[in-house]
């Protein structure tokens, strides 16, 4: 498995994760297909520049347009205050296999002695178990439930942070 950045032809893989109502629902349910291209767009730039690490996860390197999902690591305001976030999405035929788990490890493996990504936060859903066990599995501590605002929506979810210098937990291959 590798990561690789985040290009324009990926607009199918974002339709697929964003305005899909099974994906989408512990992040407010689907988005408007509309967008998409745009969205696509824009993150390819942040990707190119180093803004933002957005990666698609690539299961064999030999096919990289094959992707699995998708993760960003990205710095933003939240209440008045920049903080470095972390998220990602696993495609359904690709789901229960520890994708999630071992594609965030590595990109918190690569933050490790950046100072922008010193301190990563994590907000999945209360009742999103696949990710509150990913933050649980790789070292995040949660510090408690927040009201959080993502793509104009309104939820409830759990604060985790992590220290990657200090605090990840690479989970074992295979
Ligand atoms: C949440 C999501 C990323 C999990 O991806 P995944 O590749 O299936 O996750 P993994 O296989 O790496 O599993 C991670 C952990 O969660 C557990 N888990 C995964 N899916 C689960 C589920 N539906 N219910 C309970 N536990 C689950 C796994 O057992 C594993 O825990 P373990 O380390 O104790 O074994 C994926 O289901 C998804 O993209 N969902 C839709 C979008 C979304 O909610 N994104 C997250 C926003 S924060």
């Amino acid at each position: 498995m590798l990561l690789r950045d985040v290009q324009v032809g990926d607009v199918d893989a974002y339709v697929r994760m964003r305005c899909d109502p099974v994906m989408m629902a512990e992040l407010g349910g689907p988005l408007p297909r509309e967008g998409m291209a745009d969205k696509v767009r824009r993150d390819a730039a942040e990707a190119r520049s180093g803004t933002a690490w957005i990666k698609m996860i690539v299961p064999d390197g030999e096919r990289p347009e094959a992707v699995a999902g998708s993760l960003a690591l990205w710095r933003h305001k939240d209440h008045g205050e920049e903080i470095a976030e972390v998220g990602w999405m696993v495609l359904p035929e690709f789901q229960g296999r520890g994708i999630a788990k071992r594609a965030t490890a590595m990109l918190l493996d690569q933050a490790r002695g950046d100072d922008r990504w010193a301190e990563v936060h994590a907000f999945p859903g209360v009742t999103n178990a696949g990710s509150n066990g990913i933050c649980r599995a790789l070292g995040f501590r949660l510090l408690g439930v927040e009201e959080f605002v993502w793509a104009g929506r309104q939820l409830r979810t759990h604060h985790w942070v992590i220290l990657p210098d200090k605090d990840l937990k690479i989970p074992p291959t295979g």
